[in-house]
């Protein structure tokens, strides 16, 4: 990209402009030799070129690295084969989107052996473990709607929960895969407009629906993303039994804007406590504000996503009441939790933070109240930190590695960071140096080749 591109396609968010191979990679200290599998993270892609409106509209690529016994055998890099990279619009002359399109680039996961490149407003798109592009999935015909980015599996029965939204109705759809990829139940949820849900919350009984102030637009396309904070819409949490589908009983909160969520569990009084990052009202406007078209620059990109704080709601079922309470005072992005936790009370949430002169990597206790941080320095920021368990049995909550790729400012050159997750503020127990500066991109997850070999 040359000098004249938006900030979304510059330095640590700079395209790549091929699909590469590269095997034998080098590695600084030693790879845990039980770590064999894949770390896979998608992000957006333009093809060379292609100016994408928005940071959040570019063609999804798939980067992955493959571990065994203590080496990183290959890296390689493939952009989803969707329709859309082919010149499909996903939005049809009437304005409804063609779910079968997507730019399939915000997160990657694995449920029944297969893996699934997802974005918001699509169907899922199958992928090999090798990266190539199986195609767009709806279930047999059963999936009506898109599938979020950020479903959810329950670590003991081993079912996906997820759900759509779209911009006519119905806005809201909760659905849930069994855990062997079948979709075995939909049902819709009403709220009072489309708004953009990015994410949401199980628990071991509940659902939980953030509908917030991020309301479709249309006349907001132009700028990239038909989505703007609106006022006048209020803020509700819903919590839904997971038994009884589309039942949904909703608290008002203060408004706010959540990407992401950090766990939720039902505690021992069936009150469900929601932790996630937060934008308040004003750094939503200006955060969302900086991930458009703004020219202030990369400054103002990095501002942008540094202005959430884990910030916890309590909602009871059985009185109506809701609290809210915040948890930390840093500026952090993308939480992540141990996926044997998810729904279930959980010690440690990991993030991620970028103050712009500084980034970092941070473990969160939630019984200490205290904070730790890997520092990356000036020159280099941090992507997800996805935590992998170890196999140890009756391990502890943090027994296991942080994976995040790492990427210089300037875009020259990335590591794939493994730390361990009851040091995190030690040093680096392996990095991986890739062969590419990797774009800063969403989310990924670790495949295990136990997890592929369940097909
Ligand atoms: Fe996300």
């Amino acid at each position: 990209m040359t000098g004249t591109a938006p900030p979304h396609l510059m330095g640590h968010l700079a395209p790549v402009a091929d699909e590469i191979d590269a095997v034998e990679l080098p590695v600084d200290g030693a790879l845990p030799r039980e770590l064999t599998g894949r770390y896979l993270r998608n992000g957006p892609n333009p093809l060379p070129g292609e100016v994408s409106a928005h940071w959040f509209a570019g063609h999804g690529m798939v980067h992955g690295v493959r571990l065994r016994d203590g080496r990183a055998e290959w890296y390689r890099n493939r952009w989803v084969r969707t329709a859309a990279l082919e010149g499909r619009s996903f939005v049809r002359a009437d304005g409804t989107f063609d779910h079968s399109v997507g730019h399939a680039n915000t997160h990657v996961i694995e449920h029944a052996g297969r893996i699934m490149a997802l974005v918001e407003s699509s169907f899922p798109h199958v992928l090999t473990p090798e990266l190539d592009t199986v195609g767009p999935d709806d279930f047999g015909g059963r999936l009506t709607t898109a599938m979020t980015a950020h479903p959810k599996t329950d670590p003991v029965t081993g079912e996906l929960h997820f759900f759509g939204y779209g911009i006519r109705p119905p806005f809201l759809t909760y659905h849930r895969l069994s855990a062997d990829g079948e979709l075995v139940t939909s049902a819709e949820v009403a709220v009072p407009g489309p708004t953009m849900m990015h994410d949401f919350a199980i628990t071991d009984r509940h659902a939980v629906f953030l509908d917030l102030p991020m309301t479709f637009q249309p006349q907001l396309l132009a700028e990239g993303m038909p989505f703007g904070w609106d006022d006048a819409y209020g803020a509700r949490l819903g919590v839904m039994p997971l038994d009884r589908p589309g039942e949904v009983r909703w608290f008002d909160v203060e408004p706010s804007y959540v990407f992401h969520v950090g766990n939720a569990h039902t505690d021992a009084a069936g009150r469900v406590v929601l932790d996630a990052a937060r934008y308040g009202a004003p750094d939503a406007v200006a955060m969302w504000g900086g991930l458009g078209s703004d020219p202030a620059g990369p400054a103002a990109a990095a501002a942008a996503t540094g202005t959430a704080h884990l910030h916890r709601w309590v909602l009871d079922p059985v009185t109506g009441a809701a609290t809210e309470t915040a948890l930390d005072d840093r500026a952090v992005e993308f939480p992540t939790v141990d996926d044997a936790r998810v729904g279930r009370e959980a010690r440690y949430r990991y993030a991620v933070a970028d103050s712009g002169g500084g980034a970092a990597i941070i473990k969160f206790d939630a019984a200490h109240g205290a904070r730790t941080e890997h520092d990356l320095g000036g020159d280099t920021v941090a992507g997800e930190a996805v935590f992998v368990p170890s196999a140890a049995p009756d391990r502890a909550e943090d027994d296991g590695w942080l994976l995040s790729i790492t990427t210089r400012r300037d875009g020259s050159a990335s590591q794939l960071l493994v730390l361990d997750a009851t040091d995190v503020a030690g040093p680096p127990v392996a990095a991986v140096t890739l062969p590419r500066g990797v774009p800063s991109g969403f989310h990924g997850s670790w495949i295990d080749d136990a997890a592929l070999a369940r097909r």
